[in-house]
């Protein structure tokens, strides 16, 4: 996993989030691990795909200080375990049946259902280890973060509820998207305000809004990209006859929405003395998410 380092440039803030994946995911190993289990959930791990999550809290934690770099270290990275973790989930047979996530075959694919399962299992327990693992931290910024990851990953706000919803008759929409994808933002503006000592609530909205604008980012990209684009499956919405943001507003209404949730998300970042940089941030990681219609006119 060393090699992964390598490749990035140092002091950067993707080298800083790969390195803390680096740590975390070494808790897991030893010698006497069993090696498949071993090796899926390092498959699992790396390469990353975006790191967004990791990257909006980490940037958070510095706009607000970053006065113990250690432990926003350990909670981007927690962050992120957990996300991976409900990829593996959210791709077995019982849920959307993907063969591909990340341009390559799905863990379940690649090893099997049964270590698929092991390896979403023990991603969920190494994120609150490696959160709980850091000795220099202030113990009551722990115990918070430990709080807020589990609040947005289980029940009843958080991701497990989202895909929980899939398996009702009717779906609450807004509380499926809140839940399923925007639980992981929300832990994400948290977790950064609460590494660098501050309140976690007046974050709260920032990390809705932009988790509301990658929902509906990630339904224009579902309708518009190829799988070879996406590196995971394309048109899973209309396939599951799931709710979609393009089915509903159309690619230009769709379009136009996201423009809005993403203009009133830069204007709720509370004040913090990185403000600025933050703003700065939100509007690259916006410019990222945002699928280019003009290039896809055959939509
Ligand atoms: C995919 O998330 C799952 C959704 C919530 C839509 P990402 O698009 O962030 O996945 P990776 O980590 O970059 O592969
Ligand atoms: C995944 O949602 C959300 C979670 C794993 C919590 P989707 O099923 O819509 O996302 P993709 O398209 O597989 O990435
Ligand atoms: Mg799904
Ligand atoms: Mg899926």
């Amino acid at each position: 996993m060393v090699h992964i380092l390598k490749n990035l440039p140092k002091n950067s803030l993707s080298g800083r989030i790969e390195a803390a994946m680096v740590r975390a995911v070494a808790l897991s190993g030893s010698s006497q691990a069993p090696e498949k289990l071993l090796s899926a959930l390092q498959y699992a791990t790396f390469p990353g795909g975006a790191r967004i999550r990791p990257t909006i809290l980490t940037s958070v934690a510095m706009a607000c200080a970053d006065d113990q770099p250690e432990l926003t270290d350990a909670a981007a990275a927690a962050l992120e375990l957990i996300h991976c973790a409900s990829l593996v989930h959210d791709d077995l047979p019982c849920f959307d049946n993907a063969d591909v996530r990340r341009g390559k075959p799905t863990v379940h694919r690649g090893y099997s259902e049964p270590l698929a399962i092991l390896t979403g299992d023990s991603l969920i327990v190494l994120a609150f280890e490696a959160l709980s693992s850091v000795p220099s931290a202030d113990p009551a910024r722990s115990m918070k973060l430990v709080q807020i990851l589990a609040h947005q990953t289980g029940m009843p706000n958080g991701i497990c509820a989202g895909q929980g919803w899939e398996s009702e008759e009717k779906i609450d929409l807004s509380a499926y998207h809140r839940s399923k994808t925007g639980a992981l933002f929300v832990a994400a503006t948290q977790m950064g305000a609460v590494a660098a000592g501050q309140d976690a609530e007046q974050w709260y909205e920032l990390g809705a809004r932009i988790g509301e604008a990658f929902q509906v980012a990630d339904d224009l990209r579902d309708v518009m990209f190829s799988e070879e684009e996406l590196g995971k499956p394309a048109g899973q919405d209309i396939l599951h006859e799931r709710p979609n943001a393009v089915s509903e507003l159309g690619l230009d209404g769709a379009q136009s929405r996201l423009k809005d949730i993403l203009a009133g998300a830069i204007s709720s970042i509370p004040s913090c003395p990185g403000e600025a940089q933050l703003a700065q941030m939100v509007t690259l990681q916006a410019k990222k998410i945002m699928p280019d219609v003009k290039t896809r006119s055959e939509v």
